[in-house]
């Protein structure tokens, strides 16, 4: 029997409160009726970074906001929906506990069932939510919170070929900016500032190319830049638009290079297993970022291999990708009870061991 499935999905894992209505019947393409974001930059930006009591007060205050807004903009009511969605973890614990909090009041008090879903495979199945992609496919999330490589086999099988072990590289290029007085988000003004620079005039390492693998570290590229900062603040009394230009385009290639060449090795690790049709898809804010975009896309060239990369609404945190990767579960049976838990820490491949850093979200999962 065809069925047509409608599922109510919340996010609230960082600092975007969000809220979306996705629907599917068999056999056709998933359709997202609703997707509500409030974000929460402003209530951090005087602190440099997310505040997480700050941010789990902003989503508690916000949720059941989003979830009206949701509901309405999809002409829909409660009533219409058959399971509720909600992210419960990896993230800030406050957030996801006020996300998950909000979810059980609203299946307790509708009788509809209650799905959990791990935020890192709601980015990893929107390449199906968006372009219908089949199992298995090439992965890669980077964001500010993210980066790993993932082959995704099923709705909650994926295998991590490897990630970064200290910060995701939006992270790097937020920390950059704050390093050079451009403004947050960094990603998008270093970018517009790199266009003008030479990206030869500065040299900056490449991290880990030196060793076999697909992890990736970003670290040392902002203690490099800043080295570089200081010493010419030191020799000529402060920085001119042409040295910032020239910074920010030294680094920009930097993770431009690392990141082709790790998406080389993982391409060569999943193609080794699954070589018919290969697809590789790109979620995360900093995959708009249009030096990163081009070289993924010469490297699927190389290897004669499909590129895809979500919208960017869709690539950056929102609850329509928790609304579909709960729909996926919900169709293999799965359901949460009222003792479902918040998890600070949830990784997708529970075989490879923990990844390390901070990161915007905290911990890595
Ligand atoms: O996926 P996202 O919205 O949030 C999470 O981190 O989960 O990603 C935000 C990150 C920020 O660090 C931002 O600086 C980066 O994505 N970003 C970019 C660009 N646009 C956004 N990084 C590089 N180039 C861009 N054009
Ligand atoms: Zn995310």
């Amino acid at each position: 029997m065809v069925q047509t499935l409608t599922i109510l999905g919340l996010e609230s894992s960082c600092d975007d409160t969000a809220a979306a209505v996705v629907r599917q019947t068999d056999g056709a393409e998933a359709e997202v009726l609703s997707s509500i974001v409030h974000g929460q930059t402003e209530l951090h930006s005087a602190f440099g970074g997310v505040v997480p009591e700050i941010a789990a007060r902003a989503h508690a205050e916000k949720l059941d906001v989003c979830v009206v807004q949701a509901l309405q903009s999809a002409g829909l009511t409660l009533a219409d929906m058959d399971a509720i969605a909600v992210t419960a973890g990896p993230g800030l614990i406050g957030g996801v506990m006020s996300g998950v909090m909000c979810a059980k009041g609203l299946s307790a008090a509708s009788g509809l069932p209650l799905v959990g879903v791990n935020h890192l495979a709601g980015h990893a199945l929107t390449p199906r939510l968006t372009d219908g992609i089949a199992f298995p496919y090439l992965m890669l999330l980077v964001s500010g919170g993210h980066c790993q490589y993932l082959i995704a086999h099923g709705p909650e099988k994926f295998t991590r070929l490897g990630g970064t072990i200290d910060d995701a590289p939006g992270e790097a290029f937020d920390k950059t900016a704050r390093l050079l007085g451009l403004p947050q988000p960094g990603g998008p003004s270093v970018e517009v500032e790199a266009r003008s620079g030479d990206p030869k005039r500065f040299r900056f390492p490449r991290p880990l190319l030196d060793r076999p693998g697909c992890d990736l570290s970003f670290s040392g590229l902002k203690t490099a830049l800043m080295r570089m900062r200081d010493q010419i603040v030191a020799e000529k009394g402060g920085l001119t638009r042409q040295d910032r230009a020239d910074l920010c385009a030294g680094f920009q290639q930097a993770i431009v290079d690392t990141l082709a060449e790790k998406t080389r090795r993982a391409m060569d690790l999943y193609l080794k297993e699954n070589p018919a049709e290969p697809v590789i898809a790109v979620a995360g804010g900093v995959a708009a970022n249009s030096a990163i975009r081009a070289a993924l896309e010469t490297v699927c060239t190389e290897k004669d291999t499909q590129f895809t990369a979500p919208p960017l609404n869709l690539c950056t945190d929102n609850a329509a990708m928790i609304a579909y990767a709960g729909m996926e579960r919900f169709r293999t049976g799965a359901r949460d009870g009222l003792d479902l838990t918040a998890r600070p820490r949830w990784p997708l491949d529970q075989t490879s061991p923990a990844m390390l850093g901070s990161g915007k979200k905290g911990a890595k999962a």
